[in-house]
């Protein structure tokens, strides 16, 4: 289906049969597409979106950058984490979280009791093209945004790998990604109704696109 407005429609009328037993947190790196697919599926969904680098410089009174200038990023990770905690706790929602957010033991460890996860996983060139558009990320302004990336990649890809679902951010129609979302959504509650994988063993990836071959 190319056609991006049938895409949208279709992903919506899938996505409003869907009930979300417990909030949705998108995981993934920076230009991973968590804000924009995460104000999608809620959209989809009829769930409130939240970001939660936007609730951190709320309770902060300033941007992440300062944050990181002022006090340091174990300070940031520290306010992160009780955040996320906070925003765990209470209806479902969809909840983009910052890219170091899940590479935390205890926050990683908060979603997993409180939350289904999805890893919006993306490839080095898209990450690097999506994140030059702006320059207020202090991770990315230590160096070369591609080097940096690359080595998060290495680092991060296999924590992300935790995640209850994987899905493939790609290039194009946003439509396209968030039609994987909403399948791989369901298919993952069809497998675990109340939004929790049973067990750590488990397979942890239902990327219906993937295995459709694209
Ligand atoms: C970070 C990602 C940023 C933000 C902070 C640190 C990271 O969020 O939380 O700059 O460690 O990857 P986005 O992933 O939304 O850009």
């Amino acid at each position: 289906m190319a056609d991006p407005i049938r895409q949208a429609s279709a992903a919506k009328g899938e996505a409003a049969a869907l009930r979300l037993p417990r909030t949705l947190v998108l995981v993934g790196l920076m230009g991973a597409g968590k804000s924009c697919i995460g104000r999608r599926l809620s959209d989809a969904l009829g769930l409130p979106f939240v970001d939660a680098d936007t609730e951190i410089e709320a309770a902060a009174g300033c941007t992440v950058q300062e944050i990181f200038e002022r006090h340091g990023e174990a300070a940031f990770r520290d306010g992160e984490r009780k955040v996320i905690e906070r925003l765990l706790d209470g209806q479902p929602q969809i909840l983009a979280t910052g890219g170091g957010a899940f590479m935390d033991p205890r926050t990683r460890e908060s979603i997993r009791r409180h939350a289904t996860s999805l890893w919006l996983r993306a490839d080095l060139d898209l990450l690097v093209k999506r994140t030059s558009r702006r320059n207020h990320r202090p991770l990315l302004n230590k160096g070369n945004p591609r080097q940096i990336l690359g080595a998060l990649i290495d680092t991060r890809y296999p924590v992300y790998g935790e995640a209850d679902i994987v899905i493939d951010s790609v290039d194009g129609p946003v439509e396209k990604t968030v039609q994987r979302a909403v399948d791989a959504i369901a298919a993952f509650l069809s497998d675990h109704p109340s939004g929790q994988a049973a067990a750590r063993s488990e397979s942890k990836t239902h990327d219906t696109a993937r295995k459709a071959g694209e």
